[in-house]
């Protein structure tokens, strides 16, 4: 009764928003690098000033990078720079 009460509680966390900036980090190092590093991100004058602007801007620069991806890759790419770089609420 105990673990089956334990696996509920864990399944949530599992789908959400854990999966989702791991994929968002190993699409970034695959296929961000070849123009610029992390240094962008962080620079005090980046020019990405809102969560809708970076969306936009890793929409913009994965058309540079020749691969496809889905709405969702870059949905989970622009929280998992958020999450670590830009801190937009
Ligand atoms: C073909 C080259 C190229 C590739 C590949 C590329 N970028 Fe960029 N990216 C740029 C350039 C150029 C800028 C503007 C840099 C500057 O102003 O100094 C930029 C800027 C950015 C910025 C804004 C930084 C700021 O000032 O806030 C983000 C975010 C970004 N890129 C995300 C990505 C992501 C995510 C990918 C992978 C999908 C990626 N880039 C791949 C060329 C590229």
């Amino acid at each position: 009764m105990l673990r089956a009460l334990t696996i509920l509680c864990l399944l949530p966390l599992a789908s959400t928003a854990v999966a989702d900036l791991a994929n968002g980090k190993q699409l970034l190092q695959e296929h961000c690098t070849k123009c610029h590093d992390d240094s962008v991100y962080k620079r005090p004058d980046r020019f990405v000033t809102s969560e809708a602007a970076l969306r936009k801007q890793v929409d913009r620069c994965h058309l540079n990078t020749g691969t496809q991806w889905f709405d969702t890759d870059v949905d989970d790419v622009t929280n998992y720079l958020n999450k670590t770089y830009y801190h937009f609420k």
